[in-house]
């Protein structure tokens, strides 16, 4: 039997939206083994998104469990583990008891809203994007913060007594994955959180203060690449080390080996992500974009501009599992082949409002265009196209913030399997696609930062002469054809804006 590096290998615990994973990765980025599991999702009220985080920590261990099963590799053969995770959800745990005190408030979750309006109202707008990079909104985790600290029992004086730790769910796996030793996250994490200075690398006292969250319930940030403690032995007998460490769309990014200014990844997971690399400097958007940090590695921080799109695979879940109109999101781009045109109808999937380029949390979802004639492909096609008339907006808002032209995209996420997406998508921006070969880059990136921490490879330079690329999209539209239906989109999305609630 082949065995890299002496027999070690490498895990990265992917903990997404809808499900958790954990690979095994060998050195030459193949990926020996895989497991992953399904999460639940709750919507207790409209706009409201939660998550157990008792069942994301319990699905983590059993696909960590599943995965060293299935390969035989058992964690002596480990040499480090890479976490890498949904950003901006948050969880809100006791200090003795380790118990979160309420459900994690999911990404999409849009109950802060009027938190986020009222930090605008009271003048701190320009401030929060000095500091974080970010825009006053419901997205990020220090209103959801705020939210559980002001509406759950007692939550507040807890808090205030030094009784009260908060995460996004890197820091809640690290945490008890470690059995509490290690109480931290990543720059990248925390820069998503509205609570951390993106310049001085600190959490920022005036925002802490803005939003009354106690300084004592924030964890240590650390880079990405380096040390997290080690897995506890009740969970794996020869406790590996943790040494990566990073949000998921910051992972694929570098899985992307996006290192140079310029670089452009997009994802298209749950939502779907756009990251340019903008190096040591902070490029703030004035077309609806995030500035963010991209990656933290070796010492150095590069950042990135962000466009964060809410729904796009979760448009077609939606297709499966509320309208039932489809069994399976494999068979989706056949149907939307299946026809020769879109016949005029559009789907903006703003089911959480809308987030860039136009951040408009009270647009609702749409479908636009029906005739008797349209049928369940039309819905299918008009689903697939949003996803690509979304990332065709943020990357020319990107282009305009960046005051440079992208000659192509990398691409990776299930819907970029989707190859009459990846052909659209091609057409529509004009540059060619590229897939990544393996549907699972961010769990990669995740590897690769646990893996530079420990010698695992040598430096980046290792991981850019190792990357595997996947197929690419060649542009082929028709012009014409492309600006009637860029116009119809538009058009559609301007409606979504006005729907009445
Ligand atoms: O910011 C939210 C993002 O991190 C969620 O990613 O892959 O679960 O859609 P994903």
């Amino acid at each position: 039997m082949y065995l890299p590096h002496g027999g070690s290998y490498i895990m990265a615990l992917d903990s997404g939206t809808t499900s958790v994973r954990a690979i095994i990765v060998d050195e030459y980025d193949c990926i020996v083994a895989q497991a992953s599991r399904a999460i639940s999702t709750t919507y207790p009220q409209p706009g409201w998104v939660e998550q157990d985080p008792m069942e994301i920590l319990a699905s983590q261990i059993a696909v960590m469990m599943e995965v060293q099963f299935k390969s035989g590799i058992h964690s002596d053969s480990i040499a480090a583990i890479g976490i890498t995770n949904q950003r901006e959800t948050t969880v809100v745990w006791d200090r003795d008891s380790g118990q979160p005190i309420y459900n994690a408030i999911g990404w999409q979750c849009r109950r802060t809203a009027p938190i986020a309006d009222a930090l605008v109202h009271e003048g701190m707008d320009q401030t929060i994007r000095e500091k974080t990079g970010l825009k006053p909104d419901a997205y990020f985790s220090g209103t959801k913060v705020k939210w559980i600290l002001d509406n759950v029992s007692g939550a507040r004086e807890a808090a205030a007594a030094g009784q009260l730790m908060f995460g996004t769910i890197d820091t809640w796996l690290i945490y008890n994955l470690t059995g509490g030793m290690v109480y931290a996250t990543d720059y990248t994490n925390a820069s998503r959180t509205m609570l951390f200075n993106i310049h001085t690398l600190e959490w920022d006292d005036e925002l802490l203060e803005a939003l009354d969250i106690p300084r004592s319930m924030l964890p240590e940030v650390r880079w990405s690449s380096g040390d997290f403690g080690r897995v506890s032995s009740e969970i794996m007998t020869h406790t590996p080390p943790i040494t990566g460490v990073a949000g998921d769309q910051q992972a694929s990014f570098f899985g992307h080996c996006c290192f140079e200014p310029g670089q452009t990844k997009n994802t298209y997971g749950t939502g779907c992500f756009m990251l340019m690399n903008t190096g040591d400097e902070v490029v703030h958007s004035k077309n609806g974009l995030l500035s963010t940090i991209g990656i933290a590695e070796n010492g150095k921080i590069s950042y990135a501009l962000e466009g964060s799109i809410f729904h796009a695979g979760s448009t077609i879940q939606w297709l499966r599992d509320k309208l039932g109109i489809i069994a399976d999101a494999g068979e989706t781009a056949a149907i939307a082949r299946s026809l020769s045109s879109n016949n005029g109808c559009y789907l903006v999937p703003a089911f959480s409002g809308l987030g860039a380029p136009w951040w408009d949390p009270d647009s609702r979802g749409l479908i636009c265009g029906l005739t008797a004639g349209s049928d369940r492909a039309t819905l299918v096609r008009a689903a697939c196209e949003s996803m690509a008339y979304q990332t065709y907006d943020v990357l020319r808002s990107m282009e305009a913030d960046a005051g440079r032209k992208l000659s192509g995209l990398s691409v990776d996420g299930a819907a970029s399997r989707n190859e009459f997406i990846m052909q659209f998508q091609a057409d529509l921006l004009g540059i060619p696609i590229t897939q990544s070969e393996s549907i699972e880059t961010t769990a990669l990136g995740a590897a690769y930062l646990a893996g530079l921490a420990v010698g695992y490879w040598e430096d980046r330079d290792e991981l850019v002469q190792n990357r595997n690329l996947g197929k690419c999209f060649e542009p082929a539209g028709n012009p014409v054809e492309l600006a009637r239906v860029l116009s119809g989109w538009h058009d559609a999305v301007a409606r979504s804006r006005t729907v009445l609630q």
